[in-house]
């Protein structure tokens, strides 16, 4: 029989189309933690670069090395909570993938938790530390509102709590599992959010290095989605994300239909063709809107997107069907004016929209 061993740490790195980043991420994992017994594992999503293979490259001749490749998702705060459930060690610490966060501090991070405190994290802001490595200045102001914000709804006093370079006893992180939002970028004040209590946590300085090869994956959808997480949390999660994007992306959508009707009017069609016109345009702009954002982590492509196009369209007519049936009803029985019976029935709408298309279009 041999003898099984479960590593100290497990080192998680989520990646994404980082294949020329994964052995020298080895490299100085291996330099950084001599003395420690760990493991990396790679959470990828499927990268078309080989990323994955990269991984597994190297972990036929290092049992250090772990790949975890997930297919058909995609999201750094969903790869990170799998990557550190899969972990049997004692301490998880989570890194980006890119080297732009300095792993030699991974030993002092992990003192730091053996000490006592609940989350070591790795802070671009506190003295000694900068952000040398953050792209534009507009990166580093949307940084620093984003960060006030996140301090007063945690109510921890942390400088960098968008950090996404972190340690914490892994017992820990399977406790606020539950809880977790799981969605977009904010791992870490997802889980400082989750806390029943707030944690205690210990900051260590590094210098937030330059991207070594590759590009960023934080792009406006990814801010659009954590302003979306900050609207969840003030709703005490009880209105699902997806459907306030959703309900946006609605909203939106009647300003597209009166703009395609006014011009489809001035380029001289008749009310009803115009109407109908109108309508088409604000669906299909909807489907793409919410193709690429309420459901960006599940994109339809290929047959599917033209598929899911149809089926949309199918069920938002539906939608507004009964949007109309429901606001004539309520007006003519007399229950309610106007703009009343066409709000209720606008809302009904809406949820039937949701409803449907999340179990039949993007499931
Ligand atoms: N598995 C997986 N899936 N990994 C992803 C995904 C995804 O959808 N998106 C990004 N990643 C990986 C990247 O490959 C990289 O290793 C890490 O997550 C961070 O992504 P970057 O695209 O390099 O992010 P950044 O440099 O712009 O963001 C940095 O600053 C943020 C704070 O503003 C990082 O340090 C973040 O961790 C940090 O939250
Ligand atoms: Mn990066």
């Amino acid at each position: 029989m041999t003898a099984c061993r479960s590593p100290v740490l497990s080192v998680v790195v989520p990646c994404y189309r980082e294949q020329p980043n994964v052995a020298p991420m080895v490299a100085a994992l291996d330099a950084a933690l001599a003395g420690i017994d760990w493991e990396v594992i790679f959470v990828d999503d499927d990268s078309p670069d080989g990323t994955a293979d990269a991984a597994r490259a190297l972990a036929r001749t290092d049992t250090r090395v772990r790949c975890l490749r997930r297919v058909g998702r995609r999201g750094l705060s969903s790869a990170v909570i799998e990557g550190a459930l899969s972990s049997s060690a004692p301490f998880v610490a989570v890194i980006d993938g890119d080297l732009q966060h300095d792993e030699t501090i991974l030993p002092a991070m992990l003192d730091a938790v053996r000490a006592g405190a609940d989350i070591a994290v790795g802070s671009r802001h506190v003295g000694g530390g900068d952000a040398a490595g953050l792209a534009s200045p507009l990166r580093q102001r949307l940084s620093a509102a984003g960060i006030g914000l996140a301090r007063k709804l945690a109510g921890v006093a942390i400088s960098d709590p968008m950090s996404g370079f972190f340690l914490l006893r892994q017992s820990l992180f399977e406790d606020l599992a539950h809880r977790l939002n799981g969605q977009g970028f904010k791992i870490l004040l997802d889980l400082l959010l989750s806390a029943p209590a707030p944690l205690k946590v210990a900051e260590l300085p590094y210098r937030f290095r330059p991207r070594a090869a590759g590009e960023s994956k934080l792009d406006i959808l990814v801010m659009v989605q954590f302003a979306g997480q900050f609207v969840d949390r003030a709703l005490g999660g009880m209105v699902p994300l997806r459907f306030i994007a959703f309900a946006l992306v609605g909203l939106f959508g009647i300003f597209v239909n009166l703009a395609a009707m006014q011009a489809s009017r001035a380029a001289g069609l008749g009310f009803g063709p115009a109407q109908t016109l109108g309508t088409i345009v604000a669906m299909v702009a909807n489907f793409e809107l919410n193709n690429r954002l309420t459901y960006r982590t599940m994109k339809l492509r290929g047959v599917r997107y033209w598929q899911g196009l149809v089926l949309f369209m199918l069920v938002c007519g539906l939608g507004a069907i009964a949007n109309i049936g429901i606001a004539g009803a309520l007006y003519h029985r007399g229950d309610a004016n106007g703009l009343a019976a066409s709000a209720a029935g606008s809302a009904i709408g809406v949820v039937w929209n949701y409803a449907v298309s999340a179990t039949l279009v993007w499931r």
